[in-house]
């Protein structure tokens, strides 16, 4: 067990494991409504038995270097979360993905929690490209994209049906010398 901290406003970053299931319940439901706007996340889990095996199979990707869960604490409350949707080593490549409850958003906690598993996942562990994907009108994750410095790739329309309607799926990236490029001048420019 670890936490990593965000910075000085209490934000910590910890895996998120099936023992968290109540938890993971609870916070699912102060946010179901918004979190699942755009994407299907946490719908399988309503109950405490669903929340554990939604939590067991992310375990299981971890378990298997394919992917992996990390939730983000403020203050001691699970408020969302960031992950690994695709982790591929061989290839050097991955995709990363994130979540809030309405309480988190707007104080740059997944900004910053990327920033750490994208540093892990470049520097940790080879990878050559990040990838982000997000509907084309889900304006505030094509905003985080922008803020962590990615490139658009291109857009895939009309590729998936969310809530019945179907959408347009924005393709976002960096690259692991763009990563360390970008890094090096924010260093750089803190001193
Ligand atoms: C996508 C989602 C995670 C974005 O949340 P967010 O709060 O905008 O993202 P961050 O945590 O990075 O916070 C950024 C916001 O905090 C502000 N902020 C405050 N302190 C900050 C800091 N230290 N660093 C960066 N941003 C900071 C930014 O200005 C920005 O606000 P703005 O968009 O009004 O300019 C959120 O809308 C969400 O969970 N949606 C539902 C699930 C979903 O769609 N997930 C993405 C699937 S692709």
């Amino acid at each position: 067990m670890y936490a990593i901290s965000l910075g000085d406003d209490g934000a910590e970053l910890r895996p998120l494991e099936p023992w968290h299931a109540e938890e993971f319940l609870a916070h699912l439901d102060r946010g179901r409504e918004f979190i699942t706007r755009h994407i299907p996340f946490g719908v399988g889990a309503t109950d405490v038995d669903s929340a554990r095996a939604v939590l067991r199979t992310w375990a299981d990707k971890r378990a298997t270097d394919n992917g992996g869960l990390h939730g983000l604490w403020l203050d001691g409350k699970l408020v969302g979360g960031v992950l690994f949707r695709v982790f591929d080593a061989v290839n050097g490549t991955c995709e990363v993905g994130c979540w809030l409850e309405p309480a988190g958003s707007g104080r740059g906690l997944v900004t910053r929690a990327m920033r750490v598993l994208i540093d892990w996942a470049v520097d940790g562990r080879g990878i050559h490209r990040v990838e982000w994907r997000a509907s084309s009108a889900n304006e505030p994750s094509i905003k985080v994209a922008r803020r962590l410095g990615m490139s658009r790739d291109g857009v895939l329309r009309g590729n998936s049906v969310h809530r019945g309607v179907r959408q347009d799926t924005e393709v976002w990236s960096v690259l692991a010398p763009e990563w360390r490029a970008a890094r090096a001048r924010t260093t750089h420019n803190d001193h």
